[in-house]
């Protein structure tokens, strides 16, 4: 192991405190618990995707829209909200944001310390929600826009949860899915103790951990399902929103549990959050060449000019691995829902947070090498070379390579003219060559945070750490062992320790002290330093000795507020629509063709205002109907349907005019009879205003053979 606590460090006198806990009335096995979904899908098209910093991933139309999914857990005297958002992350002023908002409706009852939010970590839905400089530099700065409909959306799912607290209890339990995750930094991996890793079996976590929620009338309520997984199935070249594998895995799960009711309705809610996904990479078949197919270097380059090195599968393009990932994680999660070998929570629930100035830290670390404990720091923040290499989930767009851990006079002159690294933050980053010391840059606001929260939520013996960012598979791992031993003086040791990834703020990457020597794009991008983790750990520990022990917990440094600054914004508004020349909105411009079977995809063309100009949250771009036989039009799939895609084009810049196209992968179990398509949108009028319109297809005849 490479850190250790002396045991006298160790917490004592625990015991007859679990003791008690498990001795507790039976009453109180039961808590009020509440679960609440909300429609979160920002504006899908002229916004840069969040994820892989890549200008060119401007959305262009919707796959999936994206959800934020509410759990409230009270045991009559504390209260714990976790949400689980479809979004690459979220920042402080997010959860300041949503929490406003709270207030005015339930005073008190919602704070920092009470409500955990956990981001994802999709890849695919439009970015400048973020405040950070770094973070919205690729989406053109701030865009309002998308930052409402991600506070808006987990508001709302808040205020659902809220209102449909009711008697019910809880159940944990673990699973396995093999072949839906690799490590995309194994030779970093590789650098943590051998007697460490002797004692796992793979270089990633393969457990599938799903708390359920049973309301008192046995009535399913709702489920949170943690997988370590980067949700980047879908790659950098996709341009319609989506909320990916994991989204789709939730959306499977929600359907099945709702009776096939509407995608993103129904009152069961099923997430699958975010952990220590930090080198998990979804695409099984591993990094390759782009054009030859072969095995990349060892330094993850390829042989020719222009080629790109990334990894892909397990399906024959990006949809299918989505789709093959989330139906693993969804089977495995039914098959967890369904065993009836879960164990019942039972005991109090208790919150604590805090904000830690991270450079202002320090802590206790047991050099492998040198046999000696050392006091370590935490390091102002700073990005190395690596990082603007990305990953084999995304290339960069540079010629970075990952595990360079020797600076370039030319990068050094470019950063410097942003801002130079003090000696002291040179020295402290270590093995990490400083491409951006972000820390030190001040203009024209904050680029990476330096506060970030910190919160662990105790429910019986169960522990969810909610951490500023991701962890890696064995930093994940080290952080459950240290919470496993301030708790394991426990009767049994039955504590489940659970770490929710991406929470409340966003300070990108954790990687063990020995990964980080490696300098592979996490550790590039673990930005106060190599002992990050060593930080978090202590910690940690200390926060869940303050739950467990009821002790009050200092509420630390309020990071700044940055929406109130003056924001950069340089993504320009709407101005106007036009009808494409001889037609109006709404006009379907090509008809599907008029007999089709399951299996076919239908396409239909209409013209069309701007997406931007209303984002129909909680509604629909598009709807495929049904005759019935009342001669009414029955809705069978919206675009939040995984059959649907809504695809959206300008065609022409200076009229303003622009059409979107619409297919339906006609599912097996369809229906047979008569179809149409219908799009709604609004159109932005020259003089002003915003109007809406609609068009529908003629009716097409699906035949099912027989
Ligand atoms: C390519 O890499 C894989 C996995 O590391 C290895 O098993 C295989 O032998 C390599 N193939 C070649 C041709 O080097
Ligand atoms: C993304 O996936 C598509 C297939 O869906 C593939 O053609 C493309 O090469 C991939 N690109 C990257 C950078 O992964
Ligand atoms: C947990 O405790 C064991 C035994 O005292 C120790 O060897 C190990 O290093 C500790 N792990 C962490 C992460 O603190
Ligand atoms: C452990 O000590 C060695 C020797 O002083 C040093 O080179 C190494 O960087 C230390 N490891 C860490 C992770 O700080």
């Amino acid at each position: 192991m490479a850190t250790s606590v002396p045991s006298s460090l160790r917490t004592r006198g625990l015991s007859a405190l679990w003791l008690l806990l498990l001795l507790l009335p039976a009453a109180l096995a039961t808590y009020s618990i509440g679960v609440g979904r909300a429609d979160c899908t920002g504006p899908i098209a002229d916004i840069v995707f969040m994820g892989y910093a890549k200008i060119e991933q401007k959305g262009n139309g919707l796959h999936l829209r994206t959800f934020s999914r509410a759990f409230i857990i009270d045991d009559g005297v504390e209260r714990f909200v976790f949400v689980s958002v479809d979004s690459a992350m979220i920042c402080h002023d997010i959860r300041q944001e949503v929490l406003r908002k709270l207030r005015l409706q339930f005073d008190d009852m919602y704070t920092e310390r009470n409500v955990m939010i956990s981001g994802t970590h999709t890849h695919s839905s439009p970015g400048g929600f973020m405040l950070d400089v770094l973070f919205d530099l690729t989406t053109f700065g701030f865009v309002r826009e998308s930052f409402n409909a991600v506070v808006n959306g987990i508001t709302k799912s808040i205020e659902r949860a809220h209102n449909a607290v009711a008697p019910g209890k809880i159940f944990i339990t673990h699973g396995q899915v093999l072949d839906a995750n690799i490590n995309r930094s194994p030779q970093a991996y590789r650098n943590n103790p051998q007697s460490e890793r002797d004692k796992y079996e793979y270089d990633v976590d393969k457990i599938l951990t799903q708390v359920k929620f049973i309301g008192a009338d046995d009535k399913p309520m709702g489920a949170i399902n943690w997988f370590a997984v980067h949700p980047t199935s879908m790659n950098n070249t996709n341009r319609l929103v989506s909320s990916d594998n994991v989204g789709y895995a939730s959306i499977l799960f929600e359907k099945m549990m709702n009776d096939n009711g509407a995608t993103g309705k129904g009152s069961f809610v099923g997430a699958f959050a975010s952990t220590n996904l930090g080198d998990v990479s979804p695409n099984t078949r591993g990094p390759k060449c782009e054009f030859s197919g072969k095995n990349c270097t060892d330094q993850y380059t390829c042989p020719g000019e222009k080629e790109m090195c990334f990894a892909s599968g397990p399906g024959k393009d990006m949809f299918e691995s989505t789709s093959i990932i989330a139906h693993k994680l969804y089977e495995e999660s039914l098959r967890l829902w369904r065993s009836g070998e879960a164990t019942e929570v039972i005991g109090p629930v208790r919150v604590v947070h805090q904000y830690v100035d991270m450079p202002k830290q320090s802590a206790k670390y047991y050099n492998h090498t040198t046999g000696q404990i050392e006091e370590v720091q935490g390091c102002v923040p700073a990005m190395g070379y690596s990082f603007a290499a990305g990953t084999t989930d995304g290339p960069g767009s540079f010629a970075f390579e990952q595990g360079t851990t020797t600076p370039n006079p030319f990068w050094n002159a470019v950063r410097n003219f942003l801002a130079a690294p003090t000696k002291d933050d040179i020295r402290c980053h270590g093995a990490k060559p400083i491409l951006l010391a972000t820390g030190r840059m001040k203009l024209p606001y904050q680029w990476q945070p330096s506060i970030v929260s910190t919160q662990v939520a105790v429910i019986g013996n169960v522990v969810i750490a909610g951490v500023p960012g991701e962890f890696t598979t064995m930093s994940g791992r080290r952080l459950r062992e240290a919470i496993k031993n301030v708790t394991n003086d426990a009767p049994d040791d039955r504590t489940s320790v659970i770490v929710a990834g991406l929470c409340n703020v966003y300070s990108d990457y954790i990687t063990t002290p020995e990964e980080y020597q490696i300098q592979r794009y996490e550790g590039a991008s673990t930005i106060y330093g190599p002992h990050t983790l060593t930080i978090y750990l202590r910690q940690y520990r200390e926060l869940v000795q303050a739950a467990i022990q009821q002790k009050p917990v200092p509420s630390g440094p309020s990071p700044p507020e940055l929406l109130q600054k003056y924001l950069i914004t340089l993504v320009p508004p709407v101005l106007y629509d036009t009808p494409k020349w001889g037609h109006n909105f709404g006009d379907c411009v090509q008809q599907p063709s008029k007999v089709a079977s399951p299996g076919d995809t239908i396409t239909a063309t209409f013209a069309s205002g701007h997406p931007r100009n209303n984002l129909m949250t909680e509604m629909t771009f598009l709807t495929v109907e049904k005759l019935g036989n009342d001669e009414v039009w029955i809705p069978v799939a919206t675009d939040a349907d995984w059959e649907t895609k809504f695809q959206w084009t300008r065609t022409s810049m200076i009229l303003g005019s622009s059409q979107v196209t619409i297919t339906w992968k006609i599912p097996q179990d369809v229906k047979p009879g008569e179809y149409r398509i219908r799009h709604n949108g609004y159109y932005r009028y020259i003089l002003g205003g915003v109007y809406p319109y609609y068009g529908v297809t003629n009716h097409f005849q699906v035949e099912v053979p027989t």
